[in-house]
């Protein structure tokens, strides 16, 4: 088995803000991440995939279709947008990163089998760099 990672970036604006909370209530929590004009920040993705190593290939996967299912589903749609306000998934919740990297998980997963069919590859881990000091990963 090997585990290959491969390394996406993307811009995106955000608001913190639980509607289920006060605007205090808000502010508290998130502080200036609660700001109603948002903020931008350049998140890093990394997406790893692990399995057996094709004998004839001698590849864990087709690279080229990783890149076209991540700029399908996730590099499209959230770079340069609004994610509270053009992701239909981030209306209702809050576009934290811990949220962003389950929504890319779930992403990549619906598609994965059309993409890596039979013995291709398991997607085999999500993270994001968010700042130089927050990098979020998903673990089951
Ligand atoms: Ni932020």
């Amino acid at each position: 088995m090997i585990r290959l990672t491969r390394r996406y970036r993307f811009c995106a604006s955000h608001r913190l803000h639980a509607a289920g909370l006060s605007d205090a209530e808000n502010r508290a929590l998130y502080g200036k991440c609660n700001n109603p004009h948002g903020h931008g920040h350049d998140y890093t993705l990394e997406v790893s995939v692990s399995g057996q190593v094709d004998a004839e290939s001698g590849r864990v996967g087709d690279l080229a279709a990783l890149d076209t299912l991540v700029r399908e589903q996730v590099l499209e749609p959230f770079d340069h947008h609004d994610l509270n306000k053009e992701v239909p998934a981030f209306a209702e919740r809050v576009p934290t990163t811990e949220n962003l990297a389950i929504e890319i998980r779930s992403r990549l997963a619906g598609r994965w089998h059309r993409v890596f069919p039979g013995e291709g590859p398991a997607l085999d881990g999500i993270r994001i760099q968010e700042t130089k000091r927050n990098r979020f990963e998903l673990l089951d």
